[in-house]
């Protein structure tokens, strides 16, 4: 049997090392994070699983590590592509200096895009190939007022972008063989932002996250909510929502109550 070559960034813990694990017998793997011995350490034990791996050190918030993680994939031989590596950086906008937002907003949305749009060549020339994003619930989060929500500007608007341009490309693709999903997990049991202060009454396992994103994977989701239970309402209210809006505001007069004098 023919093994995917997947690449994982953010497979230095967490979600990312999740998915690598459970994909350990079908796989081989160009692992992606900036830890390089917690990448050596996992490539060890999947090769002991009986699969080929590359590590790649490589810093996602930075032009640089993007340029190097894209020139790999530009081999044009990764057939699965999980785009996971992230981080919070939870605070109010008023504490984060520019070069801290050029960063998060690189390693958060920019990384996701420059990643994907390399590996679609090979994929696309292949016929074959699956491209993953990992997002966050807090996506949709921006209306929420509760204070004990983390301090998420630029978190927020990052996923929130990401979740926009994966949904986006599953529809762009939709006459390839190129499969897309955005994977929006709710709190999660890793090293995800610790030290932020922030108490997290419930958290998924990792394993569990990847685990649903794989099995969505099968069932053809594009979008994956791991804790949802009741998906197909859900996300059928939150597109008649948006629908409501793009049409509702997509007129060339002005709303009645703009027309005072
Ligand atoms: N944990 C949660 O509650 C939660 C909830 C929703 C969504 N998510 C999302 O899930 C994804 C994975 O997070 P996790 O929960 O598994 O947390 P994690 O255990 O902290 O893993 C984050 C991964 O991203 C990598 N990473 C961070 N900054 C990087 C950089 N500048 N360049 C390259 N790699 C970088 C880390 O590796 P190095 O430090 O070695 O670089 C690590 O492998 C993230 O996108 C996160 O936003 C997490």
């Amino acid at each position: 049997m023919t093994r995917t070559l997947a690449l994982i960034t953010g497979a230095s813990s967490g979600i990312g090392a999740a998915y690598a694990r459970l994909l350990a017998a079908d796989a081989d793997f160009v692992l992606v994070a900036r830890r390089a011995d917690r990448l050596q350490d996992l490539a060890d034990e999947l090769r002991k699983a009986g699969a080929a791996v590359e590590a790649l050190p490589a810093d996602l918030a930075t032009r640089e590590g993007i340029a190097a993680v894209t020139a790999r994939l530009g081999a044009g031989d990764v057939r699965l592509l999980i785009s996971n590596a992230g981080a919070g950086g939870y605070a109010p906008l008023i504490d984060v200096g520019p070069a801290e937002i050029d960063d998060l907003l690189t390693l958060n949305a920019t990384a996701h895009v420059q990643l994907v749009r390399a590996a679609l060549p090979g994929m696309l020339a292949a016929d074959e190939g699956t491209v993953v994003t990992v997002a966050s619930l807090l996506a949709l989060s921006a209306g929420q007022t509760d204070p004990r929500m983390p301090r998420r500007t630029l978190y927020a608007a990052a996923k929130a972008a990401t979740v926009a341009f994966t949904r986006t490309l599953g529809h762009e693709l939709a006459d390839t063989a190129i499969r897309t999903q955005v994977v929006l997990p709710g709190p999660v049991d890793t090293e995800f932002d610790q030290g932020s202060g922030q108490t997290v009454p419930v958290a998924m396992s990792a394993e569990d996250v990847a685990r649903a994103g794989l099995t969505g994977l099968r069932l053809g989701e594009t979008i994956c909510v791991p804790g949802l239970e009741d998906r197909s309402t859900a996300l059928d209210a939150l597109l008649a929502a948006e629908t409501a809006v793009l049409t509702g505001g997509r007129r060339s007069g002005l709303a009645s109550r703009y027309q005072q004098p």
